[in-house]
């Protein structure tokens, strides 16, 4: 029997509370992991995709090393070669073990990687149980809420990648129970919008990653943007209507990878005797018509917008919008792990599927990437990838907001990837 992960709100009070955020975010990556067997830790599905395994140490070894071996007197690593298999990718800090060979490390073993988890967690505990408020705090604070914040975009990963991993495998596991919803999608209106001079970024409430800032204007002609996401059925309207072999709407760089990847429907479906099913957390489930589509490319929300006489909204009309909205949505707490056709007081700009914009991954004017190694966060990847917004079902409430640039190749579809139309 599979097990449910506990999947509780973690809102983080990193500042008033900072030793409670750090072990409710590190407790809830176990959690996630509750369903797995020793096996399903190890495997490295896609070079894209990383081992469960990878995600539990190289999380760990982010507060290792920006935080103690920086900031905790007399602290030693736990392991000195911890650095070399779980740095991702900080030239500055030091070379690393190539991405696309992570799912050959059989050592060190899932129950070490657990001891590792546990060793920077007690002095974790130590150092953020000894931090008052004073100034010299304030640097801790900051990679605290920087590393907390950075794990639960790798609980994303974890489950993105777990989802990856069991989709391949014919005995179709099941990583969690998934209740059915028989929602059905609000008929599809348009949201009015006079644009004009806008104000977008990170308002400076709160923590916010570079990329958001500095706040500035934009300016935006009037735009409408569709009431919800593009559905299933619809795209089943599209694949029937021949749009994955119909040359004219696809980018060049689109169509070539159409042919030569032989798309024929988003990553996880597949044809069956009683029509379409997909792959979810939950395990092999027909198609639902009504819920948003997901795990298209870029190339695929381009043509299908293209298909249906509209466009993929700009990312800055998309941040107008969903500004004003509440946020609330279907994200990882729902417990769905699966994108629902049920709208909601956002509708649904929250949560669900992370949304394709037509704005390439750029600086903002006047931005500065953070001092140091962790300047490589974010600023070196802001080329030829295009940026989503909204979150997803399977990333952490707390971990969103209107202004957050996701950010992808244009073919890359294993993330929860739909759209939303713009005219
Ligand atoms: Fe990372």
């Amino acid at each position: 029997m599979q097990l449910t992960p506990a999947i509780e709100p973690a809102d983080l009070q990193t500042e008033r509370e900072p030793a409670k955020s750090y072990a409710a975010v590190r407790a809830m990556t176990e959690s996630l992991c509750a369903p797995l067997a020793t096996e399903d830790y190890v495997i490295q599905s896609a070079p894209e995709c990383s081992p469960a395994k990878w995600h539990l140490a190289h999380t760990t070894w982010f507060f290792e090393h920006f935080i103690l071996q920086s900031l905790a007197r007399g602290y030693l690593p736990f392991r000195t070669c911890y650095g070399y298999l779980f740095n991702s990718y900080y030239e500055t800090v030091g070379t690393f073990f190539p991405r696309s060979k992570r799912g050959l490390l059989s050592r060190p073993t899932v129950e070490e990687v657990f001891q590792y988890r546990a060793h920077v967690d007690r002095h974790m505990h130590d150092l953020l149980s000894a931090a008052g408020s004073a100034s010299s705090e304030l640097e801790l604070m900051r990679r605290l809420t920087l590393g907390l914040n950075h794990e639960q975009q790798h609980q994303e990963l974890l489950l993105t990648d777990i989802k990856n991993l069991f989709a391949l495998n014919p005995l179709r596991p099941v990583y969690h129970a998934v209740p059915h919803l028989h929602a059905k999608a609000v008929p599809l209106a348009w949201m009015e919008f006079s644009g004009g001079m806008q104000t977008v970024g990170h308002a400076d409430v709160g923590f916010a990653f570079d990329n958001e800032t500095p706040r500035h204007r934009v300016h935006l002609e009037p735009f409408a943007l569709a009431s919800r996401p593009v559905t299933n059925g619809e795209w089943l309207e599209f694949m029937q209507a021949g749009g994955y072999s119909a040359p004219e709407l696809w980018l060049s760089d689109g169509w070539r990878t159409v042919q030569q990847s032989n798309w024929q429907a988003p990553l996880y479906w597949e044809r069956t005797d009683e029509g379409w099913g997909y792959m979810t957390l939950g395990g092999f489930v027909t198609v639902d018509p009504e819920a948003p589509v997901c795990h298209v490319s870029y190339f695929e929300a381009d043509a299908y917008a293209r298909f249906a006489g509209h466009r993929l909204p700009t990312e800055f009309e998309w941040e107008v919008a969903a500004s004003s909205l509440p946020l609330e949505g279907n994200f990882m707490e729902s417990r769905l792990l699966h994108p629902s056709a049920r709208t909601n007081a956002s509708r649904q700009f929250f949560g669900d599927v992370w949304e394709w914009t037509s704005s390439a991954y750029m600086p903002y004017p006047g931005y500065k990437p953070l001092t140091g190694s962790l300047g490589e966060y974010n600023g070196k990847f802001m080329v030829s990838q295009l940026v989503l917004r909204g979150g997803s079902c399977t990333t952490p409430r707390s971990h969103i907001r209107s202004s957050y640039r996701n950010f992808f190749y244009p073919p890359d579809r294993w993330q929860f990837t739909g759209l939303r139309l713009a005219r």
